[in-house]
């Protein structure tokens, strides 16, 4: 199976967030209840397009193609040692999207003189984060954006 990592190009927010509702909604549902899902799922307001384009955190995101369709994404934020997004749309999941987006990941943070990343899992993807050497630090919650608390696991690994 061919799996290729390239930059997120400016034109594609609208296709970051179609793979980010999918694999929400294809992946993560069962383990979460309709209140969670809704709060995580990004809509594609002008709004939300706005903001993912003005990029405040200065995310550095990518997309994972299998066998040339783009099935997932990942994003890191430097500044906060922060392996924001890694989201594998339902048709590419188990086929090693999630793992080469991580791998890119964690090359571009060394390659800034990052030592360390720490992450928030969404519970159905901490052995997902465990399998490529992650630990949970901590289990807790996140707040979502319509006040919804949601479950996750504060992870981290040394580089
Ligand atoms: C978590 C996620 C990104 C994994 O992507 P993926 O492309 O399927 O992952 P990979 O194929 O690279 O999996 C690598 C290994 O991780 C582990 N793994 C992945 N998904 C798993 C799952 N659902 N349950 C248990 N182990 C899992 C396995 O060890 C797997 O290796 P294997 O397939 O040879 O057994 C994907 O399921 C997803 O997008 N989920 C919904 C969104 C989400 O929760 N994202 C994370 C936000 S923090």
């Amino acid at each position: 199976m061919r799996v290729t990592v390239r930059p997120l190009r400016d034109d594609e927010i609208s296709l970051y967030l179609e793979i980010h509702e999918r694999a929400i909604r294809g992946l993560a549902a069962s383990h979460y209840s309709r209140a969670d899902i809704e709060g995580w799922v990004v809509p594609a307001t002008d709004e939300n397009l706005r903001r993912l384009t003005r990029n405040a955190d200065r995310e550095i995101r990518f997309v994972a193609e299998l066998h040339g369709n783009p099935v997932g994404i990942g994003a890191l934020v430097v500044e906060k040692s922060e392996l924001r997004a890694v989201y594998v749309a339902p048709e590419g999941a188990r086929r090693g999207c999630g793992s080469a987006l991580v791998r890119e990941i964690e090359r571009t943070a060394r390659d800034n003189k990052l030592t360390r990343l720490t992450l928030h899992a969404s519970l159905n993807a901490e052995p997902f984060y465990v399998a490529l050497g992650y630990d949970v630090l901590e289990r807790t919650e996140v707040v979502l954006p319509n006040d919804h608390p949601m479950a996750v696991v504060r992870m981290g690994k040394n580089l």
